[in-house]
């Protein structure tokens, strides 16, 4: 009889200790993360927001050093912010989106509107599949899930903005818009969520 193995034999990253990280959250990071901690009962309540921040800090995207960072300046174990990290398709731990992230929406309104149609078309002017970023680093290309927006399908989410019902020849608009555009989609949307989170704070406790 073959006994299953339960113990662990893959390449997971161990954690590194609190010594080991270095810290390269901002001064205005800091001070967001402190002003969103006197909303929250407890650090690890909020661990959604510190991502954002840390998202924002990482350039877009949360390498194990930012996942660290995380984990120190919130007391908890790397494996528990890693654990948030990879639950949440919104946070990007395993690699770094190019400048603009282009979600595709397929889910059924969609699909039935030509989600794929419009993906294959997106592939092919990108020349990447899903999950790949174009080799210059403007573009990645990501599948979704309904982006609750199903009246204006086929949808496209470009950073914080949804696109729809998109066509091929809006599709080469938005390409050549993103191409002239100054910055990083995927960073500018991570801020702006942290910045709406901040507001709420604020109002709350007003
Ligand atoms: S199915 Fe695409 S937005 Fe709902």
């Amino acid at each position: 009889m073959d006994f299953i193995q339960l113990t662990h034999t893959g390449s997971r990253p161990k954690a590194p200790k609190p010594s080991e990280v270095s810290l390269r959250f901002s001064e205005k990071a800091i001070e967001e993360l402190n002003a969103l901690l006197t909303h929250y009962p407890d650090k690890k309540s909020a661990m959604l927001p510190s991502l954002w921040i840390a998202q924002r800090e990482y350039s877009g995207w949360l390498p194990a050093e930012a996942l660290a960072e995380v984990a120190v300046r919130l007391e908890r174990s790397y494996a528990e912010v890693e654990g948030v990290a990879t639950f949440y398709t919104m946070y990007h731990p395993h690699h770094q989106p190019g400048k603009h992230l282009i979600e595709v929406c397929t889910c059924l309104s969609c699909h039935v509107c030509g989600a794929y149609r419009l993906a294959d078309y997106l592939k092919e002017k990108l020349g990447v599949d899903w999950g790949e970023t174009t080799t210059d680093g403007m573009f990645t290309l990501e599948e979704v899930e309904c982006l609750d927006a199903c009246d204006r399908a086929p949808v496209l989410q470009i950073g914080d903005e949804y696109f729809g019902p998109v066509t091929r020849q809006d599709v080469d608009a938005l390409i050549d818009r993103l191409r002239a555009t100054e910055g990083s989609t995927a960073v500018k949307l991570a801020d702006e969520i942290v910045q709406t989170q901040l507001h709420k704070s604020e109002q709350s406790s007003g």
